[in-house]
């Protein structure tokens, strides 16, 4: 029901600014010279663990029949039906080097989350920027900006229809071999587009499309939590998000408003992805 999604969403929004403001309250000052220690990644570590230790925590309190998938391991088989798929920081590297684009991105779901999987409410919080984005089912897609300014937004994915007039996001996984590959389809895009951003953050990639100050997006590797919560907002704002078929996946994911991401696709297959 409406109202049940509601809670959830709310869920959602309090945890992902708690969480939040607890990474940035508790980064190490000195994790920019970590960066350069065989120790940095470590350090990243814990705080990507005690966030999700918190998101864990509250949740298994507030919902304690429902699921938990987390990046860092948080694995709990629900009986309610929903599962919660938390990204404790999205954007860890740029977490590592302290530029402000990182996230907590927290979805409720449904459906299977080794398999098939639809967000029913997300929130992602960049606590730098203190811009909270949410959406749930039905309900359409909004930005809160939190502190002093405090104010909210609705949502809508950019009326840009020519994807050579396109700002297009992406971004790469860890994995040298795939990298190659990404590389290779970058070479193929690049010209085709108005330009490239790779911001470090898929959630908040996905929130950028959902706010059209990205046109379109794609990326392949993502897994469930990169994108659990910014896919959601993205529908929601009036976009789409389909991989190489009409569901995102590992594959791919792309995402936008529907005229650009059929273009994008099909230059995507082209360069042979
Ligand atoms: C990564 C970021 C990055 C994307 C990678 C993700 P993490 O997530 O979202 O932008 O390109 O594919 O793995 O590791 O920082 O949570």
């Amino acid at each position: 029901s409406l109202a049940a999604l509601g809670t959830l969403e709310t869920i959602c929004r309090e945890l992902a600014v708690q969480a939040g403001e607890l990474i940035v309250r508790e980064r190490p000052a000195d994790l920019g010279v970590a960066a350069t220690k065989s120790s940095a990644t470590d350090v990243v570590t814990v705080m990507d663990r005690r966030s999700e230790q918190l998101l864990q925590e509250q949740l298994r309190q507030r919902r304690p029949h429902d699921g938990i998938l987390g990046e860092e391991g948080a694995s709990v088989e629900g009986t309610s039906g929903i599962t919660w798929i938390v990204d404790p920081i999205d954007g860890t590297v740029n977490y590592l080097y302290d530029i402000p684009a990182y996230a907590v991105s927290v979805a409720a779901c449904v459906g299977d989350p080794g398999g098939e999987w639809q967000s029913v409410a997300g929130a992602v919080f960049n606590p730098v920027s203190g811009e909270l984005f949410h959406a749930r089912r039905g309900g359409g897609a909004f930005l809160r900006s939190t502190g002093p300014a405090a104010s909210v937004t609705a949502l809508f994915v950019s009326g840009e229809s020519a994807l050579g007039q396109a700002l297009t996001g992406t971004g790469f996984g860890y994995d040298p071999d795939k990298r190659a590959q990404q590389a290779r389809i970058l070479t193929r895009v690049l010209p085709r587009v108005r330009d490239i951003r790779r911001a470090g953050s898929a959630a908040l990639d996905l929130c950028a499309v959902a706010a059209g100050r990205l046109d379109v997006y794609y990326e392949s590797g993502l897994n469930a939590w990169d994108r659990a919560a910014g896919q959601l907002i993205v529908t929601e704002a009036g976009g789409v998000v389909r991989g190489v078929g009409s569901q995102p996946s590992r594959e791919l994911t792309l995402a936008g408003p529907t005229v650009l991401v059929d273009a994008l696709h099909d230059v995507l297959e082209s360069a042979g992805h």
